[in-house]
């Protein structure tokens, strides 16, 4: 996927070890402009090999002056080719050529408010001053190096924005590639677009051309093997290794009996039949119902889940014993969040595909530096239906971790039905692709109701529809009363065994999504 032959035109942004950039890399992507994530060790000598139309430093650790601070060769300034600083990539800047970079003892984190200063080449002209820009930094830039101007500042940041026009050597402290930076983007397109002359002819279609020859390179003559869930991820990797490969791939399909009302023959309609890939399907309800029996705490129920699953993916891959790849649709949000041991165990996280570590396969996994929503337009480019690739996120143990309680067959078809209708009225309603998740949780309490003269004592359906970037924080959706009136008033009609709708209103602290 490098530009040494040319192909097309390439910015290189530098990783300097903290997660920015490969956002930075996507908002490249999104304005039609190649890009690859290069390590800060890399010389000014193999830049120039590169042929890059411009670099992008981006954002790193907390501070130049720490003792191992990474830093790049600073020949790179020599080079000639439009170099843009971001956050710690500015102070990098100001560092090496000479300007100052203070330990201020007060950092700016979150929105500061911006005031310009004459003219600026990189500044969009939309921006005035009192906008909000997104900062991150905890030193700044008090002095900008020799030849560049001053554009913007802050109440914190006295070099917010500088620039050498002649030199075409740009430092922005705050983050233009975050959401929360109105304009941010245009900085962006103003960069590589106006200032390093890029032609933005690059598209997701070039992306599925560049992962066919590298799935390609990597598989040679092997086999490979991929678990289905019915999800976007892996439905959209396997659709693409399936391009490069076509009958070398084979994919197993454990439906678990667990999975939403219709899934299991939309995965086999879809792969089977559309995409004409060769699929195991092995149909396990029974077996995870009788695995279940009787348990009713969520961590056992997550940890039979998971077990049973890997044992059953096992066993059909023993059906092709001649596979020596495994392709997984780990996404770059998945990459980060397996990444960070520091993170707390909330729940157990059984990804359906998810595999034991003592597995002897080299890993296929085309999706890793890209992010969900890129996933769904290259699920899209590859043509697979809207029913897959706009699909919400649906846990691993599936509709397991939503039944409050024991899991039985009787459970899950209650379930199916009354999570059926709240994502049917989603749709209806149109806030399909607005709303980050919304389904039904039956709960294991019984109360008291009263239908057609009849006394009744049933079980409650929970409606749970949230908003969200990430999963990782949710806000609980202000769906309309009409709405929520419609879905309660089907799902009692509807549903046999349910006698009470109720809306869950916790936002994500302190509730999760999920209700195990
Ligand atoms: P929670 O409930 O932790 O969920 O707020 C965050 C997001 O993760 C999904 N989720 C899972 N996904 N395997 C998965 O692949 C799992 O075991 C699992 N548990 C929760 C959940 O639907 C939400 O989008």
């Amino acid at each position: 996927m490098t530009d040494a032959n040319n192909k097309h035109e390439t910015v290189l942004v530098v990783d300097f070890g903290a997660q920015y950039a490969q956002l930075i890399a996507r908002r490249v992507r999104e304005a039609r402009v190649f890009s690859r994530i290069v390590p800060h060790s890399i010389t000014a000598e193999q830049i120039k090999q590169e042929n890059p139309v411009a670099i992008i430093l981006s954002g790193g650790p907390k501070s130049v002056h720490v003792d191992g601070a990474p830093t790049i060769d600073p020949a790179i300034y020599d080079l000639g080719i439009p170099i843009l600083g971001i956050c710690y990539g500015a102070q990098l800047i100001a560092q090496q050529l000479g300007g100052t970079v203070a330990r201020s003892g007060r950092g700016e984190y979150g929105k500061a408010k911006l005031t310009t200063h004459g003219s600026s080449v990189l500044l969009p002209e939309e921006v005035a001053d009192g906008d909000d820009v997104w900062m991150s930094h905890f030193d700044s830039i008090t002095e900008p190096p020799k030849g560049f101007t001053i554009c913007v500042s802050t109440p914190d940041a006295p070099v917010a924005l500088m620039e050498n026009f002649d030199q075409k050597i740009f430092g922005v402290q705050y983050h233009p590639e975050v959401i929360h930076t109105p304009h941010g983007q245009e900085l962006l397109i103003k960069f590589l677009h106006h200032i390093a002359g890029c032609r933005a002819d690059w598209t997701m279609t070039n992306l599925i051309q560049e992962s066919i020859e590298t799935i390609r390179l990597q598989v040679g003559n092997g086999r490979a093997i991929c678990g289905l869930s019915g999800g976007v991820d892996s439905a959209v990797a396997a659709a693409l290794v399936h391009r490069a490969i076509g009958d070398q791939l084979v994919c197993v399909f454990v439906d678990t009996g667990l999975m939403r009302l219709g899934e299991g023959e939309e995965v086999v309609e879809t792969f089977e039949r559309t995409q004409g890939i060769e699929l195991i399907h092995v149909k396990s309800g029974e077996e995870f119902f009788d695995a279940l029996a009787g348990v009713t705490e969520p961590e056992q129920k997550r940890k039979i889940i998971g077990e049973k699953f890997i044992r059953i993916f096992e066993n059909a891959k023993q059906k092709v014993s001649d596979a020596n790849f495994l392709v997984q649709g780990t996404l770059y949000p998945d990459v980060i969040e397996s990444g960070t041991g520091h993170a707390a165990k909330i729940k157990s996280h059984h990804n359906v595909g998810g595999l034991p570590e003592d597995i002897d396969f080299d890993l296929v996994e085309p999706l890793r530096s890209l992010f969900k929503d890129e996933v769904r337009v290259l699920g899209s480019e590859l043509g697979l239906p809207d029913e897959i690739v706009w699909r919400q996120p649906f846990p691993g143990p599936g509709l397991g971790v939503r039944i409050i309680g024991e899991v039985t067959p009787e459970a899950v078809e209650i379930l199916q039905k009354a999570d059926l209708i709240v994502r049917q009225e989603i749709r209806e309603a149109g806030l399909e692709r607005e709303i980050w998740q919304a389904f039904a949780v039956l709960a294991d309490v019984r109360s008291v109701g009263v239908m057609g003269d009849e006394r009744t004592y049933a079980r409650p359906v929970i409606i749970r529809a949230v908003t969200s970037e990430d999963a990782m924080t949710a806000d609980w959706a202000k769906l309309p009363y009409e709405l929520l009136e419609t879905m309660s008033s089907r799902i009692i009609n509807e549903v046999d065994g349910i006698n009470r709708v109720v809306y869950d209103i916790t936002s994500k602290p302190p509730g999760t999504i999920e209700w195990e």
